[in-house]
């Protein structure tokens, strides 16, 4: 099938990692799995797929183009360097704090009761910043990783990051979210009320549900 065929879709996926020192970094539980799943469909869909994937182990799916970075700035770097992009999907769980400085020795305990305190500041926010790129892609999909009150905060960031739709999922339980090989997402779209829901089903059913939801609002638009 080729719905997709002549479109490019740029997709990020996995953690970001950032550094403290050369020994230890900031990361989360993301395996880069629905990323991943959606890069792959999304080339079974007949589009030209670039992944960018945070540190993980997968193996790149076929005729997809993959850069990987390390940290939530090289991750930005390089979605920016791939646009122009008709679709945009941001899979990828970025650090949203990153330590203010490195150490570039590897930080020692002093006493035995010491703690450590850590100044954070922020990362850039790569989707906000596609989605007010000048070569802003014709759809922005932004993925939204929460524990609870899913709708409220999905659509909050909806509106404030400006995205055309968003796929919120549950993490903390079982058969969603992080590591798992299944998934249940509810897609928000900028203009229309209430909400898709695609599963619980693999991430593959799930990504291919989403893309072929985005080429049909794609085609709408295009009236
Ligand atoms: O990788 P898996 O193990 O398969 O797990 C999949 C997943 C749970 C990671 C995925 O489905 C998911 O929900 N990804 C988004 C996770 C996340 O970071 O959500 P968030 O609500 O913190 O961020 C909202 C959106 O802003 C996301 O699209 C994120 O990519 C983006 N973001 C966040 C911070 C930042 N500095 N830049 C960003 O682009």
């Amino acid at each position: 099938m080729s719905l997709l065929q002549g479109l490019r879709v740029l997709v990020t996926a996995g953690p970001t990692y950032e550094d403290i020192d050369p020994a230890r970094f900031i990361g989360n539980r993301s395996s880069g799995k629905m990323g991943f799943a959606l890069a792959d469909q999304a080339a079974k869909l007949g589009a030209e797929v670039v992944l960018v994937a945070g540190p993980v182990n997968l193996t790149t799916p076929e005729n997809v183009t993959r850069i990987d970075v390390r940290s939530a700035a090289q991750m930005y770097d390089a979605v920016m360097a791939s646009l122009p992009a008709d679709f945009y999907i941001g899979a990828a769980a970025v650090a949203d704090f990153r330590p203010a400085r490195y150490a570039s020795i590897k930080i020692k305990k002093q006493d035995e009761d010491d703690g450590l305190t850590l100044e954070l500041e922020q990362t850039q926010d790569i989707l906000k910043s596609v989605a007010n790129a000048e070569m802003r892609p014709s759809l922005v999909c932004g993925f939204a990783a929460e524990t609870h009150e899913v709708e409220t905060y999905a659509q909050g960031k909806l509106d404030r990051k400006n995205l055309d739709l968003i796929a919120a999922n549950r993490v903390g339980i079982e058969n969603s979210g992080f590591e798992s090989d299944n998934n249940t997402i509810y897609v928000f779209t900028r203009g229309l009320d209430g909400k898709q829901q695609f599963g619980p089903a693999s991430k593959y059913d799930v990504a291919r549900s989403l893309l072929e939801y985005m080429a049909q609002l794609q085609s709408q638009r295009q009236g």
